[in-house]
């Protein structure tokens, strides 16, 4: 039997099928940028960064690094032929190399370009460069005094009468919220190669979550067309946010050097580079008022976002305008007032972080929920069920879009019996009684998160489709894989509509050649968008067979069926190898291009008006810990999560998702903790001092569920949802547990207002002070 010729049992989709890299992953030979062979003769690119966060450049020597061994040359701003300027938001308020001014410490300079890396960075560090000292504004409060320069425009959603909502109200909160930044700590750093070609040509292989972006900026940088730069991704170690705009700079160095000296030419900075040099998640400073009864019920919230943005605009407006977007996690506010502030800091400029900016703003909706409970002296998950969106009315959003999709009272009321919520909070409040010295916690937060890009524009994908005369078939399409899953999902999809086994298919890697103007795989977004563009492909495709079938097999079009394997032409079936080589000498051709683009959805941002969500996806989590009141080290001892993705494409895949988005989330919450000093130099650059969890932090009991009854009620491919962000915010339960445990020690009668990361530290002073207020 050919081995194209598919088995019998072929139905994928919806299956546990594993990672197409998963055995490449575990053995090593999955190839990233840095195992590429280099083309003879390749460069080696390093940056110079600055040491000051804001000052004048007085002068810059380069005489000790144009006399380093092995140094061919050193690029600065007066080598860009085209623009200096990788900005991602049209400001043009991001140079590749700074020049008249640093903005952040770690600022590109310059970059030096030698035969090998390790001398091109021993160069890079034999610079010498003359500052003059500016003021530095370096945090939100700092920014806020220092006048509110905002990076972009802000955003306002308000919906109902907050004036006369807040006068009503029978009880008021005001308070301040934290919330930590976080790096994306990929395994595989920022990483660029680019290879010169014929006349204006580059290649460009990026690690990068945008390819076309990534063409746009080297084709600007360059001064060319974009016909002339092709970018290739073929996998990324991790992305998360981290490299879809923050590859850009990379990439334009590279080309950059190439095309100047005409040899290939390769960029990866070290680990503490990376750290300092790239943008993380935005750390925000939530001021809130908010009225509500004494039932628990909020009747009017008012809030103001402050956002360490950085020194430039890059994502800062739609990841606060997300934040927003997301304020109200789950629950209805019957009038509403937010507003955001993308503040101007001389720090690094913050960027995209899985959740983007919606784990911010539901983060500070909890911390409200539990102001409320504790000051009721109820049990938060009473307050967050009594704040619910409804199912037919108390439905509409502070952006006017109705929520038609609820699920959150099953998901909340399916778990809270499956985790045993109540027994075990009841046991908990009797263990702590009786325990002066460890307390433990439990909370059930829920997520509801909001699937489409809110740049309308960016929900479409393409796809292109070959069936070579064999019958094998080539799968292209815009999205990137960094691990997610995305390629086998779409592969899924394809080998699904084809009736083909999965090995009939080659995922080919991600290329702005085969398929142009892409959007980023971000917000979650790559299955939906990618999957059903690889589907309109083969349907283009098979329609064309049909027609085919019917005259060589001499049936009617009707009667020709897609079987397991093949067609069924009449009582004829063919084997889709035969059918492929038949179509090929008749000359039906055998390869397509795929387009989708999302239905239903609209924004209008001056208006704070609209659908900018296809849907929403949901899930919640029980989470329990204990804390040590005397030294505030703590442990999460059990997880159980409750997770939406309506019909899974792949549930072993999604599965994977959930627990690493819960984890990558509870890191944020609790242990990784971004220091600058007073000068404004990163601290925390390292694994050493920045801390990730650890495999021995996963909880030693983690269960996780997909609600397997959901079926996305909007046409999405296979009737899935989006599964990439939203389970990093069920993370949120950590924090609530945490909360509840410090609450014990003054029985409950104080909420404990914990800003994140709750770190150990953190835990102890609010133990502390808790018990001080009581005095
Ligand atoms: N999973 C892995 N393993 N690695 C990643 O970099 N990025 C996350 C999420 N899951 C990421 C990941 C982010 S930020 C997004 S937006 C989605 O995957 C993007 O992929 P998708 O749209 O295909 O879900
Ligand atoms: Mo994900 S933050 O949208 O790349």
């Amino acid at each position: 039997m050919n081995k194209l010729e598919p088995a019998i049992t072929l139905a994928s989709l919806h299956k546990d099928v594993r990672h197409d890299s998963g055995p490449k992953h575990v053995t090593g030979t999955a190839e990233y940028i840095d195992d590429m062979i280099e083309p003879a003769g390749t460069m080696h690119a390093y940056l110079g960064l600055s040491t000051n966060a804001h000052a004048e450049i007085i002068n810059i020597d380069f005489s000790a690094t144009k006399a380093a061994p092995g140094v061919i040359g050193v690029l600065t701003g007066d080598d860009i032929p085209g623009e200096n300027d990788v900005s991602p938001s049209h400001k043009h308020d991001e140079p590749i190399f700074a020049s008249g001014k640093v903005q952040f410490w770690g600022q590109p300079l310059f970059a030096v370009i030698a035969e090998t890396r390790d001398q091109a960075r021993r160069a890079a560090h034999l610079v010498k460069v003359t500052y003059k000292d500016l003021p530095v504004s370096l945090d939100v409060r700092a920014a806020q005094a220092a006048g509110g320069a905002l990076v972009t425009e802000p955003l306002k959603l308000e919906r109902g009468d907050v004036a006369a909502g807040m006068a009503a109200a029978p009880r008021r909160v005001k308070g301040s919220m934290a919330i930590g930044g976080q790096d994306h700590f990929y395994l595989e750093g920022q990483i660029s190669m680019a290879v010169p070609g014929e006349d204006e040509d580059v290649t460009v292989f990026a690690s990068t979550q945008h390819p076309s972006e990534v063409q746009l900026m080297v084709a600007q940088v360059l001064g060319i067309r974009h016909h002339a730069v092709t970018v290739n991704v073929r996998r990324m170690g991790g992305g998360f946010g981290g490299k879809e705009t923050q590859s850009n700079l990379f990439a334009a160095v590279a080309a950059l050097a190439a095309k100047k000296w005409n040899r290939a030419c390769k960029l990866r900075p070290d680990r503490d580079d990376d750290m300092t040099a790239t943008g993380k998640r935005h750390d925000f400073v939530v001021d809130y008022d908010v009225g509500y009864d004494d039932t628990g019920k909020i009747v009017a919230v008012d809030a103001v976002y402050g956002a360490r943005a950085g020194f430039s605009s890059d994502l800062s407006g739609p990841v606060t305008d997300r934040a927003l977007f997301h304020a109200d996690n789950a629950y209805w506010y019957p009038a509403v007032r937010v507003r955001s502030e993308p503040l101007y800091t001389n720090t690094v400029s913050n960027t995209a972080f899985r959740g983007f900016g919606g784990p911010q703003g539901m983060l500070a909706a909890e911390r409200w929920i539990e102001d409320i409970a504790y000051d009721l002296g109820k049990d938060p998950l009473e307050i967050r069920k009594a704040n619910f969106y409804g199912t037919d009315t108390n439905n509409v959003t502070p952006y006017h879009q109705t929520v038609a999709d609820n699920i959150v009272h099953r998901v909340v009321d399916e778990l809270e019996t499956s985790s045993d919520y109540q027994a075990r909070r009841a046991a908990i409040v009797k263990y702590n009684a009786g325990s002066p010295i460890l307390k433990k916690g439990i909370a059930l937060t829920p997520v509801k998160f909001g699937i489409s890009f809110t740049a309308t524009w960016y929900n479409q994908a393409g796809a292109l489709v070959h069936v070579y005369k064999d019958g094998s078939i080539h799968l292209s399409h815009g999205g990137t894989e960094m691990g997610q899953g995305l390629y086998v999902k779409v592969a899924q999809v394809l080998a699904d509509a084809f009736g083909v086994g999965l090995d009939v298919i080659k995922i080919m890697g991600t290329s702005t050649g085969k398929v142009p103007n892409t959007s980023a795989t971000a917000a979650s977004s790559g299955s939906d968008l990618n999957g059903m563009a690889a589907w309109d492909a083969a349907r283009q495709i098979k329609e064309r067979l049909v027609v085919h079938a019917a005259r060589l097999y001499q049936c009617s079009e009707a009667s020709v069926q897609w079987v397991a394997g093949g067609i069924q032409a009449g009582d004829k079936f063919v084997p889709f190898a035969e059918l492929a080589a038949s179509a090929y000498l008749n000359r039906v051709q055998l390869s397509a291009a795929g387009f989708y683009q999302v239905p239903k959805i609209h924004w209008d941002r001056a208006t704070g008006r609209g659908h900018p969500f296809y849907y929403f996806a949901y899930g919640a989590a029980v989470s329990e810990v204990t804390i040590d009141t005397l030294s505030g080290e703590y442990t999460v001892d059990r997880v159980d999560i409750l997770h939406d993705v309506g019909r899974s494409l792949n549930p072993a895949i999604d599965i994977g998702q959930i627990e690493g988005g819960f984890i990558q989330g509870m890191g944020w919450l609790t242990t990784e903790e971004l220091v600058w000093d007073d000068k404004g130099q990163l601290r925390t650059k390292a694994p050493s001092t920045y801390k990730i969890p650890l495999a021995s932090d996963v909880p030693p009991v983690f269960n996780v569920k997909l609600a397997e009854w959901s079926v996305n009620k909007e046409p999405t491919i296979g009737r899935s949802k989006a599964v990439g962000e939203p389970p990093l915010m069920l993370a949120m339960s950590v924090v609530e547990a945490l909360s509840m445990a410090v609450a014990s020690v003054v029985d409950y009668t104080i909420a404990p207002r914990l800003d994140t990361p709750a770190t150990p530290e953190r835990v102890l002073m609010a133990c502390e002070r808790l018990k001080g207020g009581r005095q």
